[in-house]
């Protein structure tokens, strides 16, 4: 984009993962599986969006886009937007796959891939219902997250519901070194031996927060938040409904 400013943070840059490597991309939903429950996560996340038929979705940091072919079901539209250009290739493949498959073909129709970030996305046409995103806000410094926050608020209908799930901190940052060893070490028994060096990298490299600054950061944009929901000290999750009817 030649009209982008100098000193917008390169939000394209892999930080931590490198979300551009194919055999990233190939291994992360068997690596997810071994740590989340996905399908359930999906299923709380669409009920807590109250779609209608007609509602337009968008997920920011779609990924491998498990949560596109969730909740196209549900709704009239949804856009997945990724930095990685691999990833995007990625998940259209699967979705394709995978709906051809269930016998859901018509679906596709209404699942669009685009290339795009918190800081670049540029929303077209009617202002959206939902705006979902699952463990990529941790990819921007704070100070990002809060435009990014600011800017996912701009895009979203008053009353529209912004759903974020990602590694939020929320223990006792005076005993990071025994929480990040024991957290690590019980990883080890749930995900086998590379997940605890995917979550070394995460902790060392990418820019999780803590579970106050994140909320003030979320009602800062112009979210209320109904349901801040933080889990074994690393996971948070929060239902935002943007304020203004
Ligand atoms: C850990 S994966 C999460 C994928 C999926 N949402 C999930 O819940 O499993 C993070 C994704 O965020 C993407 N990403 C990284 N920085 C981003 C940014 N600034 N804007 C949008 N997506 C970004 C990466 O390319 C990657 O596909």
């Amino acid at each position: 984009m030649s009209d982008t400013p100098a000193w917008l943070y390169d939000e394209t840059q892999q930080i931590g993962t490198d979300y551009e490597d194919l055999s990233e991309i190939r291994a992360y939903d068997q690596r997810m599986a071994k740590i989340r429950d996905v399908a359930k996560e999906l299923g709380e996340v669409i009920d807590l969006l109250d779609l209608s038929p007609e509602a337009t979705v968008l997920e920011l940091g779609c990924g491998t886009g498990e949560f596109l072919i969730a909740a196209v079901s549900r709704c009239s539209r949804v856009i997945g937007a990724d930095i990685s250009e691999p990833m995007l290739r990625y998940a259209r493949k699967k979705a394709r796959e995978r709906l051809r498959e269930e016998g859901r073909v018509g679906d596709l129709d209404r699942i669009e891939y685009v290339r795009g970030g918190f800081l670049t996305y540029e929303h077209e046409g009617e202002p959206l219902d939902a705006v979902v995103t699952q463990f990529a806000l941790h990819h921007l410094s704070d100070f990002w997250k809060q435009v990014a926050l600011i800017r996912i608020a701009g895009m979203l209908k008053p009353g529209g519901r912004l759903f974020i799930r990602d590694v939020v901190y929320s223990f006792d940052p005076a005993d990071y070194e025994g929480f990040f060893g024991r957290y690590l070490s019980r990883m080890a028994e749930l995900g086998g031996e590379g997940t605890p060096q995917d979550i070394l990298v995460h902790i060392r490299d990418e820019h999780s927060t803590i579970g106050w600054m994140m909320e003030g950061m979320i009602e800062r944009a112009g979210f209320s938040i109904e349901r801040p929901d933080y889990r074994a000290g690393f996971i948070a999750s929060y239902l935002c409904v943007k304020e203004g009817r």
